[in-house]
């Protein structure tokens, strides 16, 4: 059998080409697996194992078990590795709820910023240093760190990540920050950084998108913004959902279970749906190309169809296909169309 091409040789000399990655894939109990990762990509975002719960679960301790062991995958196979995230509203470890104090919040912050960021000095890339501070029309979103330390937050996040890791990258990392009025206010997001003398490096559009309903003019025009204030710009959670918006599911006891309303292909995508998922695909690669002097990294969020999150978002069970690969690995039409945008 002929080898699948891979797509970051293909892309090479365009932009890095990521994943995101979890425990399972860099235990290396699957040799296929690996090699399979490594042939196809050359970066790489933790899916959740650098978010501040699992690596800051007690107020003194820190636990880098498996943040070390990305590490040590990364430099095994040539994958650069980028953080994510320092600070998050969501995922944070449990004893955060019981601090009521600004003294302790802005200690747990700058603690949290200085250890985890010092720790993987040198080791990681770049780090996500704040994501997803933004509500949808460009306002500050309501968080633990806005109400106890003010807007000022995400400035220090970048001052102090900066301190601690001197020579990484450092981005800000948002969804719909395509979108106009969110973009708004992340431009102004990078004006105060930069404004304050602090670095900052690159924007992440995380690109969670839906089938048939990519907003092509939104990303361009942003690319284009963002790239104008002097920072990378990078697609940094691609995946396209192909499910319908406002599934259902079964309310069984206290919990959501997928039907089949919510489920409509449990066992297959029906080819039009294949086929519109190959032409948003190739559509978004050919923008991507056609800037690709401004977009340094495109970072799909999960390897194939069976490791994505909306596989059990919003409800649990249901069969998504939004990647390039399908559940044994294997190319989807979507991946020929990526593929032949290079021939
Ligand atoms: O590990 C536990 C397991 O022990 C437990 O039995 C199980 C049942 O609840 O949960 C497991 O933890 C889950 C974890 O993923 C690992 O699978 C959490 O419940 C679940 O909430 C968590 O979801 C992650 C989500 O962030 C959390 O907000 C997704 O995997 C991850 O893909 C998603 O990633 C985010 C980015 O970080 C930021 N941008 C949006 C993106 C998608 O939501």
């Amino acid at each position: 059998a002929q080898q699948i091409p891979s797509l970051k040789d293909t892309f090479k000399k365009d932009f890095g080409i990521g994943t995101a990655l979890n425990n399972a894939q860099i235990d290396e109990r699957d040799p296929q697996m690996t090699a399979f990762i490594a042939r196809q990509f050359n970066m790489a975002t933790p899916e959740n194992i650098m978010k501040s719960a699992l690596i800051h679960p007690g107020w003194d301790t820190y636990d880098f078990t498996m943040g070390d062991k990305l590490i040590d995958f990364g430099r095994k196979h040539n994958i650069k590795i980028n953080g994510h995230t320092l600070i998050w509203h969501s995922q944070l470890p449990p004893f955060i709820r019981g601090i009521k104090s600004q003294d302790s919040i802005r200690t747990f912050f700058a603690d949290h910023i200085k250890t985890v960021a010092g720790h993987y000095s040198g080791k990681v890339y770049s780090w996500d240093v704040v994501n997803e501070a933004l509500n949808e029309d460009g306002t500050m979103r309501k968080s633990v760190f806005l109400q106890y330390l003010g807007e000022d937050f995400v400035t220090e996040a970048f001052r102090l990540a900066q301190q601690a890791s001197p020579k990484t990258e450092l981005y800000y990392n948002d969804y719909n920050n395509e979108q106009p009025k969110k973009r708004a206010g992340c431009i102004e997001l990078v004006k105060k950084i930069k404004a304050a003398g602090v670095r900052i490096d690159g924007v992440g559009i995380q690109g969670h998108w839906h089938v048939g309903k990519i907003p092509l003019q939104d990303i361009e025009e942003s690319i284009i913004q963002y790239a104008a204030l002097g920072v990378k710009v990078m697609f940094t959670e691609l995946d396209i959902e192909v499910l319908p918006r406002n599934f259902q599911g079964a309310d069984v006891g206290q919990r959501m279970v997928a039907n089949e309303q919510s489920n409509p292909y449990p066992t297959a995508l029906p080819d039009s749906v294949q086929q519109q998922l190959a032409a948003d695909y190739e559509a978004l690669f050919k923008l991507f190309l056609k800037h690709k002097d401004k977009v340094t990294r495109v970072t799909f969020w999960g390897v194939n169809d069976a490791n994505s999150w909306l596989n059990n978002w919003p409800i649990r069970g249901r069969t998504s296909y939004p990647l390039l690969f399908d559940r044994n690995n294997q190319p989807k039409p979507a991946f020929e169309k990526v593929i032949a945008l290079k021939k």
